[in-house]
């Protein structure tokens, strides 16, 4: 027998509802992925480049031209500038840059602290590097730190904490005010951050996205993690970057080195001619999705779910304890059947199982999709 090192990881319940939906030929709303393709010029460009033969391995740090636009983006946006040369690293998707920052920071028995509910790459990636995951719960219905916890929660083991703005899945921005205090705590307690903000274009109603690349003392000590696959509806193309200072990038791409080397290189040259030609696409972005959130929450006013206001990334999450009592798990295998449209149950991003009868829905789907899923919701 292997003993394993992820005693608690079995099948994702992205893979299972995915798997789930298939089977009952329903609307899929669980996993996270856009029912639409990227910019056509994005594609064509990445034809052109297999084409004529630009095939082979990229520089290990990512294709130059991509990492100076991205450094030309990280101003635009933030008005903060990074070096392209010592800062960026281009990963396979932001799952692969996660991983490798945490492994980069974490020694056995560090403790590094996650806020659930939690995306579900960060605790094994902790766990495989030796470290202790603590999890602390956000504030029920409002998904906002506690404060005091997480003071109380900081010890001589903490090294580091892990945060998601936009947030998956509670859909919440973390404010200016968080920010400040967060880095205050990090500098303070010489602790290290992973800010994972693969949803960093999608905020909705005028809200700011507050990057740590605005808080220039906390971005020293911070891994800044995006994805490529999310800002260009191109999620199969596992395509992220990760920015952290020079000293911090250096053990980065020690690891980054050794788990991918480099990543898909037509992409990653047809991104940066991309991202030259159609600079507005990330300003754009937050708009195109807050028209998929209205349309969604208008066709399901009058359903009996509550849903919960979204201000950033493409999901929402629903309260449905007017509908039924079943375990959060179980009505989504019911909903799915019954129903015919899958959804994620809220309790399998907490690590203590919590369930407060919520689901969450992805709405990055075209509005055909959106309006047949709102009337199989409002029958309920
Ligand atoms: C919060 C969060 N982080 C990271 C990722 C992974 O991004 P990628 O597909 O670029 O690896 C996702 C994807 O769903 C996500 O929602």
């Amino acid at each position: 027998m292997l003993p394993t090192k992820l005693p608690h990881v079995g099948t994702t319940i992205f893979s299972q509802m995915s798997a789930l939906a298939q089977q009952h030929d329903a609307i899929n709303l669980s996993q996270g992925f856009p029912e639409f393709d990227g910019p056509e010029l994005l594609k064509r460009k990445t034809q052109e480049y297999i084409q004529n033969g630009m095939n082979q391995y990229a520089p290990m740090p990512g294709v130059l031209p991509l990492r100076e636009q991205i450094k030309e983006l990280i101003f635009r946006c933030y008005q903060r500038d990074v070096s392209a040369d010592t800062d960026i690293t281009v990963t396979s998707g932001a799952t692969e840059a996660l991983f490798v920052a945490i492994q980069a920071v974490v020694q056995p028995g560090d403790e590094v602290i996650v806020f659930d509910p939690a995306y579900d790459s960060y605790d094994p990636a902790i766990t495989l590097a030796g470290g202790v995951p603590v999890h602390l719960e956000l504030t029920p219905g409002a998904y906002r730190i506690d404060w005091n916890a997480l003071n109380s929660a900081i010890n001589e083991r903490t090294k580091a904490i892990v945060i998601n703005t936009p947030h998956n899945p509670s859909a919440t921005c973390l404010s200016y005010d968080d920010l400040s205090r967060l880095e205050a705590l990090v500098c303070d307690n010489e602790l290290f951050l992973i800010s994972d903000e693969v949803y960093e274009h999608i905020t909705f109603d005028g809200i700011l996205h507050q990057s740590v690349h605005r808080f220039e003392r906390l971005a020293a000590r911070s891994f800044i993690v995006s994805s490529f696959g999310k800002t260009y509806h191109m999620t199969g193309w596992k395509l992220g970057y990760c920015v952290a200072p020079k000293n911090l990038s250096t053990e980065f791409r020690k690891i980054h080195q050794y788990v991918t080397f480099s990543s898909f290189t037509p992409a990653q040259l047809a991104l940066a001619d991309v991202m030259m030609a159609q600079p507005d696409h990330c300003s754009e972005l937050g708009y195109m999705y807050q028209d998929k959130r209205d349309l969604f929450n208008q066709l399901m006013e009058n359903s009996r779910f509550k849903l919960l206001p979204s201000s950033g990334s493409y999901f929402v999450l629903a309260d449905y304890s007017d509908i039924s009592d079943l375990p959060d798990t179980e009505f989504c295998i019911w909903l799915t059947e019954n129903a015919g449209v899958a959804a994620i149950p809220m309790s399998v991003f907490f690590a203590s199982g919590r369930d407060d009868k919520v689901i969450r829905f992805c709405f990055a789907k075209r509005p055909h999709t959106l309006k047949e899923a709102a009337k199989r919701l409002g029958q309920l």
